[in-house]
């Protein structure tokens, strides 16, 4: 599938092109409708896999110092494992009922703030570490969401993200059957949200490979950029550093 321009992620929803403000609004809907059933479908449509990339994660995450932001961080599972009861962790997610959800849980070191990648409700250099975890690709403007997350990320301050990404060559055909016949089958059974989950095939394919994503936050003046895959790249976690006056 055709790569959409550096950055630019706002082009349509489904087989229709939409303004960024429709896109924008129609992935605030997915989220909001699936909130209830959110965890349990990451469960089956992973077969539990997630936990184990998101517990990579916050493994290295853990010498990293606040104050720590998980944007785009839904219902809550990446700020429970950053949050230690020595440091407390916000979570940052424009969707209500996904964090409402997540308040449920046992989140005593968690804190719930609404705002969006693109707009993010923190000063300009006030966090030590931001992590984003299958989120970004939600983000309509994809450079917006970098400089705004290097924008308040202090001097030294990290930035970890975990998101899908290019499986090796010999994974690929089975992951695409999976994808396309077995997750929309899920998401309409299970969360009865057949376009949510439709969405989800579509935005996992639009989002840049690790290579292009990499340069990407390389361009938006973090150092240290590196990437790491996990099982086989069908996920990765990108990592960059906001430089000492950077
Ligand atoms: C796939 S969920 C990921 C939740 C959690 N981080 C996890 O890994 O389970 C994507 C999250 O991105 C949020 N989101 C959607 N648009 C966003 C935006 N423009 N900026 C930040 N977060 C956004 C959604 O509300 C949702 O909670």
């Amino acid at each position: 599938m055709p790569q959409p321009p550096a950055g630019d992620l706002d082009q349509s929803f489904g087989r229709q092109r939409v303004t960024a403000d429709v896109r924008r609004r129609r992935i605030r809907d997915v989220f909001d409708a699936v909130a209830p059933r959110y965890d349990l479908m990451n469960d089956l449509m992973s077969f539990g896999i997630h936990r184990l990339w998101k517990r990579t994660l916050a493994r290295r995450c853990r010498d990293a110092v606040g104050p720590v932001v998980d944007l785009a961080g839904g219902t809550g599972d990446v700020a429970r494992l950053l949050a230690d009861g020595a440091r407390r962790v916000i979570v940052c997610d424009p969707s209500l009922p996904m964090m409402q959800e997540g308040r449920r849980r046992d989140a005593a070191d968690v804190t719930w703030l609404a705002g969006e990648a693109e707009r993010l409700p923190f000063a300009d250099g006030s966090v030590g570490l931001l992590t984003v975890s299958f989120g970004l690709r939600n983000a309509t403007r994809l450079d917006a969401a970098l400089a705004e997350i290097h924008r308040v990320l202090k001097p030294g301050g990290r930035f970890v993200c975990l998101e899908f990404s290019r499986p090796h060559w010999w994974l690929a055909p089975f992951y695409d059957l999976y994808s396309y016949l077995v997750i929309p089958r899920l998401g309409a059974a299970v969360a009865r949200a057949p376009v949510a989950y439709q969405y989800l095939i579509e935005s996992i394919r639009r989002f840049p490979n690790q290579k292009d994503f990499a340069g990407l936050i390389a361009a938006t003046g973090f150092t240290a950029v590196r990437w790491e895959n996990v099982s086989f790249g069908i996920a990765a976690l990108h990592f960059g550093e906001r430089p000492d006056g950077g």
